[in-house]
């Protein structure tokens, strides 16, 4: 094979930027842990991550399907991740280099999603996370993930504000928590309820740029629901009350 084919390939790039010796070491582990049996393959690509999905067999009973977020390391823009990590307590002393910041991210992403958990908010399930591997709840069947919120047109779509609108208020309020990536791509609708995800970026509300990104949270929910619903509510109003 012309080595130029197999440089441009697409199961080239899955294979570096994902399945590397490190990933498939984690991915072992956690199996090994008896957290799935078996590891079926990508179902969406993100920017900075891929969604496997993974199965593990209950005895005479239905399989449990689970999500694996794989974040790439060779292809994530790890600078861009710093700002969210130091200056956070739950971080402090964490090297600087390329792997331990993409693999505490991974972390980040667990323990935002236990703080959301803990609230009885919508979220996937965390389970476990090793290196660049979490492990959550599955949200979708038939090994389609669940659409997004900008996928559909929603029958009630003053609910699902609202209750993105609470959500925002109890992180903030009760975990100290600003998701800081929501929007109607970050939103999955699961069995007639608002489902949040992506929680990596998330920072505690001390963070110097916590009510910024507050707001850009709340403005990027507004804004989808102004566009597709014809919803008026005023930024500052919704942020001014979150924050009181
Ligand atoms: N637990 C889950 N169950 C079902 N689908 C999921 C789950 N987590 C993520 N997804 C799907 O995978 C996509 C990418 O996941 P996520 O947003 O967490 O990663 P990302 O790397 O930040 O992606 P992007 O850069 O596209 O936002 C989501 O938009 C959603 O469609
Ligand atoms: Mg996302």
């Amino acid at each position: 094979m012309a080595e130029d084919i197999w440089e441009d390939s697409e199961a080239r790039k899955n294979v570096e930027n994902v399945f590397n010796r490190e990933t498939i070491e984690a991915l072992f582990d956690l199996s090994e842990d008896g957290h799935f049996d078996v590891l079926h393959g990508i179902v969406k690509d993100g920017k900075e991550s891929r969604l496997c999905i993974a199965e593990k067999f209950n005895r005479g009973e239905q399989s449990n399907f689970i999500a694996a977020k794989i974040y790439a390391v060779e292809a994530s823009n790890y600078q861009n991740m710093q700002q969210y990590l130091f200056g956070d307590p739950r971080f402090e002393g964490i090297k600087h280099n390329r792997r331990s910041i993409i693999f505490n991210w991974c972390r980040k992403e667990f323990k935002n999603l236990k703080k959301a958990e803990s609230l009885g908010l919508n979220v996937p399930s965390p389970i476990a996370f090793e290196k660049n591997v979490l492990l959550m709840e599955f949200l979708g069947e038939d090994f389609r993930p669940a659409p997004r919120l900008n996928e559909l047109e929603l029958e009630n779509p003053e609910t699902a504000l609202d209750y993105l609108v609470d959500a925002m208020d109890r992180l903030w309020n009760e975990e100290k928590l600003v998701h800081g990536d929501l929007s109607a791509f970050n939103t999955l609708i699961w069995q007639s309820q608002v489902y949040l995800i992506d929680f990596s970026q998330a920072v505690l509300t001390h963070h110097p740029q916590a009510e910024e990104l507050l707001e850009r949270d709340v403005e990027n929910v507004l804004n989808h629901f102004r566009k597709t619903y014809d919803i008026e509510r005023g930024t500052d109003d919704v942020v001014e009350t979150i924050t009181g």
